[in-house]
């Protein structure tokens, strides 16, 4: 088996999927249609030409404008099974899954209405094929922290419903320190707390997230090689980073696959796993990001393996299910046995 078949068919956790980012344009315009709606581009094809983006803030614009056909718990329901099934195909055995739920609730729709509806698609996979997933709520960073508070009060009759807590959205700007106050309220429910940082924002972002928010993972944590102490520290601390190279690339963070900043983390010594964000905007699933950076490294089986172990151990599943998939992980042998004397 060589390196890319093992690294595509290994178990493996993806730890940075946003649901609303998995929604393909011909769920959307179905959706619209099912909704009664219309979205403001004529065709599939002419929304897809519309996925050419200079930075992150011109792909929220669209992601936030596509998630307004996300109307009924059906709708959820559809969009969390068609990335499940997507996930399988690639041999995602554990999924933990941002949603922004003030996207939705900012358009009227009940906050339980998002959550039950993705709670009934992730209860079909599992019912289906034992999917194992977990869902974290994340906060808009460009809202206020009042506004953000406001959501988390919202939040606060289903903490046992959910498994984690993260920040997302625009970054440039609006630091992690702005949400001090959110986040001490949100480790206070004993819930595990994760943050976007050095994206496009500064290695400095990354110190706050750890610092005042606390967080246990750092979702992109790309720009950490432009800080050695920090790289140095995430590797020392055994800090997970959940990067996400494709959507580095179609968001312009590295100009090509070659200059990404994943050799340098990993020689490093920092945890690094492979997630693929918001799939249907940045050209592909867990499998293409895999496809491409091996295309761009040429890593070996033991390389592939390292990052589908750190998957599983950064992960909030529990020890029994680590420990299971871990077992799974031992690559076949590369050599064949000498035949017995
Ligand atoms: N970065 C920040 N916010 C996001 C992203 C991202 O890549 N995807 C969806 N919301
Ligand atoms: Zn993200």
């Amino acid at each position: 088996m060589n390196a890319l078949d093992y690294a595509l068919s290994c178990p493996k956790a993806e730890l940075h999927l946003h649901i609303e980012g998995s929604l393909e344009p011909e769920l959307a315009f179905a959706l619209a249609r099912r909704n009664g709606i219309a979205l403001p581009y004529a065709s599939v094809e002419a929304l897809r030409a519309a996925y050419n983006f200079a930075d992150l803030q011109s792909f929220l614009d669209l992601y936030y404008a596509c998630a307004d056909v996300l109307r009924t718990e059906a709708d959820f329901h559809d969009l969390m099974l068609a990335y499940l099934r997507r996930a399988r195909a690639d041999h995602i055995v554990h999924a933990e899954i941002f949603f922004d739920p003030q996207t939705h609730t900012a358009r009227g729709i009940p906050f339980e209405t998002v959550l039950r509806g993705l709670e009934a698609g992730a209860a079909a996979a599992k019912a289906e094929w034992g999917m194992s997933t977990r869902l974290i709520l994340c906060f808009l960073r460009h809202l206020s922290e009042d506004a953000c508070l406001a959501c988390l009060n919202e939040a606060e009759p289903y903490l046992d419903r959910l498994h984690g807590f993260g920040l997302d959205s625009s970054e440039r700007g609006n630091p992690p320190a702005k949400f001090a106050r959110l986040f001490e309220r949100c480790r206070a429910t004993g819930l595990p707390v994760v943050a976007h940082a050095g994206e496009e924002g500064p290695p400095a972002y990354i110190h706050e997230a750890l610092d005042i928010l606390k967080v246990r993972r750092i979702d992109h944590g790309v720009r950490a090689v432009e800080d050695p102490a920090l790289l140095a520290r995430l590797a020392r601390e055994g800090i997970a980073l959940t990067v996400c190279p494709l959507s580095n690339l179609r968001l312009r963070v590295f100009d090509d696959m070659r200059q990404h900043s994943l050799p340098q983390l990993l020689a490093a010594g920092v945890k690094v796993t492979i997630n693929s964000d918001d799939p249907a905007y940045f050209g592909g699933y867990l499998g293409d990001n895999i496809r491409a950076v091996q295309a761009a490294f040429d890593w070996d089986i033991a390389t592939w393996q390292q990052i589908a172990r750190h998957s599983i151990e950064a992960s909030f599943a529990t020890a029994e299910q680590k420990a299971s998939w871990l077992d799974a992980l031992t690559p076949p042998p590369t050599t064949e046995k000498r035949p017995s004397p």
